[in-house]
């Protein structure tokens, strides 16, 4: 009961006692990860970042300190209306610069021009998404050709073994993910373990072909 309730709040985290509670397990227990898979996303300072389901946000502020050319800039999406809300704030004085846009809307339906994106990121999210195969090609579709996928996870974390409770079907494994990512266009599709910032991690790497 307390599992499943909690299972349901990482994935979909809203503005209640509990939501506020998993908001803090994030910000605690997954900024190191945020920072390592923002590291190894080789971005470049004039590149056009996505970061999805970005929580509380700690990613995004991880990413914009490397967006220092005038034409870098910073996207993020999360489904949940509490989490768009908290990163919001966080990021706000960089939002009204026009550097980060934040949308609050759902992987599977992205608000964003075809094409237009360098590098994409995102930690601790895939497990929850009910169609990998429709959030991978949405990826595809907004990223440019060539451009880099990262996402980061750690498979014995608290989200993944919740996703494994409140999801059907195996979404939450990687291998699952990676077949829906070369089914959508994806090449050089692989996973690595990691050590980066003292934390142990795996990563999923993907190219956007076209
Ligand atoms: C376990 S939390 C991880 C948050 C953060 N990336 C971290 O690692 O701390 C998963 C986040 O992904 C978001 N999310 C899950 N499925 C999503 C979807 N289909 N579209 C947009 N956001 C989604 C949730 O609302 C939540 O904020």
């Amino acid at each position: 009961m307390f599992a499943e309730k909690l299972g349901k709040q990482l994935g979909h985290p809203t503005r209640s006692v509990a939501g506020w509670l998993v908001s803090k397990l994030l910000t605690v227990g997954n900024r190191a990860l945020e920072e390592s898979v923002v590291q190894i996303s080789g971005i470049q300072p004039e590149d056009t970042v996505l970061e999805l389901g970005h929580g509380p946000g700690l990613g995004l502020q991880s990413a914009a300190k490397l967006l220092t050319a005038p034409t870098g800039h910073l996207i993020g999406l999360d489904y949940s209306a509490y989490m768009h809300q908290m990163a919001s704030e966080l990021m706000k004085e960089l939002v009204a610069s026009g550097k980060v846009t934040l949308h609050h809307c759902d992987v599977a339906a992205m608000p964003l021009v075809d094409s237009t994106v360098d590098r994409v990121f995102h930690c601790n999210c895939y497990y929850f998404w009910p169609d990998l195969k429709k959030g991978a090609t949405e990826i595809h579709r907004v990223m440019k050709p060539g451009g880099l996928m990262v996402t980061g996870m750690k498979l014995s974390s608290v989200a993944a073994f919740a996703a494994k409770r409140v999801m059907p079907g195996e979404n939450w494994r990687p291998d699952a993910y990676m077949t829906a990512l070369s089914d959508s266009g994806f090449t050089d599709v692989r996973m690595e373990d990691k050590q980066h910032k003292h934390i142990t991690f795996q990563a999923i790497y993907a190219t956007a072909s076209k």
